[in-house]
């Protein structure tokens, strides 16, 4: 369907669980607790996906908090993928409990996997996430690709933490098929509200003379992508801060607690799990929807009332 300004809404971010295995500094904070009880069940979320597809919506991600905790989660991507109209049925993840998990999830039809990775050092890794173990995350990430799935690997660059790590990154897409894809940190927690925090991604994309602007895969996609000489993979720049790409934006999220988002930047959210018995469901959606708001609200004094975990990234 389309919005009052004419865009094409067709991609669900559905978030599954607001908890999480790690605890990394820009998502949440580090005492945060994580409410399960509150999340949607399979029921609901078949009913909700009903109504999202005949609203045009035709990819879903699967996003938390972690959704590899929910252990429901191969029947909810069965749910998801029941529907022909769903051409694009991806997840992503930290990848901490992927290994051994992924040809459960292929099998119930998912196509993608994006996974979180900040740092390739193993002592950065488990600082940034606050106790997580690189190597189960790169052992998920080689079952992914010998799997045949997509595989992107979602960097967020930090100033001081892993921004000697760059060119570490684009090494990795040069050799694997994978796309590495280096995210600005968005102001949302007290972390990210820091601006000495930030890098752009500009700064990155000047100092790397050798990579090409390409094509992108898919219209709509958050990220710009890049490629070197030789290279297997791609490397991307998604840039929400320096440069907005909400003209573009394709997309809605439904929180694990039943409440649709329709911009990650901005507060404003309609709660459906009241609705989801009513005959008129679909209709409550589409017309939250068609009211999304123009743009994010990262450039001025925003304070998000929920941390990434809640949203969905
Ligand atoms: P693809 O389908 O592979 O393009 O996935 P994706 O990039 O949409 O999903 P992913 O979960 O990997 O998100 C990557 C980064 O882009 C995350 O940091 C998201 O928060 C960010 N992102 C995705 N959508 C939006 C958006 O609508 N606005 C902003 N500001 N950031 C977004
Ligand atoms: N800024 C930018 N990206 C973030 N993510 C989580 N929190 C932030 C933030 N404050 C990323 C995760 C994940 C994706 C869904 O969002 O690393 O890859």
């Amino acid at each position: 369907m389309r919005d009052w300004l004419g865009r094409e809404i067709n991609y669900l971010r559905m978030s599954l669980t607001e908890r999480c295995d790690l605890k990394c500094i820009y998502c949440r904070d580090e005492n945060y607790y994580c409410r399960g009880k509150q999340e949607l069940r399979t029921d609901e979320i078949a009913k909700l996906t009903d109504s999202f597809v005949r609203l045009g919506i035709t990819k879903v991600r699967l996003t938390g908090g972690e959704p590899l905790v929910r252990k429901d989660l191969a029947e909810i991507v069965t749910i998801v993928s029941s529907h022909p109209e769903i051409k694009d049925i991806a997840m992503t993840t930290n990848g901490q409990g992927l290994a051994g998990r992924v040809a459960e999830l292929k099998k119930a039809g998912l196509k993608r996997l994006n996974i979180s990775l900040d740092s390739l050092d193993e002592t950065c890794y488990r600082e940034m996430t606050r106790g997580g173990d690189l190597y189960r995350t790169l052992s998920g990430i080689r079952e992914a690709i010998d799997a045949g799935l997509g595989v992107k690997v979602n960097v967020v660059v930090v100033r001081g933490k892993n921004e000697r790590e760059v060119d570490r990154f684009i090494d990795l897409a040069s050799k694997e098929p994978l796309d590495v894809r280096f995210i600005e940190l968005m102001p949302i927690g007290t972390f990210g509200e820091k601006s000495e925090n930030h890098i752009s991604n500009e700064e990155i994309i000047r100092s790397h003379p050798e990579l090409h602007r390409v094509a992108a895969r898919s219209e709509s996609q958050p990220s710009v992508d890049y490629q070197g000489e030789g290279f297997t993979g791609r490397v991307g720049f998604i840039s929400p801060v320096s440069h907005r790409f909400c003209d573009q934006c394709n997309r809605v999220r439904l929180t694990s607690d039943g409440k649709l988002r329709m911009c990650l930047g901005r507060n404003e959210e309609t709660d459906l799990r009241p609705h989801i018995e009513d005959a008129d469901l679909t209709g409550i959606i589409r017309e939250a929807i068609f009211r999304k708001p123009a743009k994010n609200e990262f450039t001025q004094l925003y304070h998000a009332n929920r941390r990434m975990n809640q949203i969905g990234g």
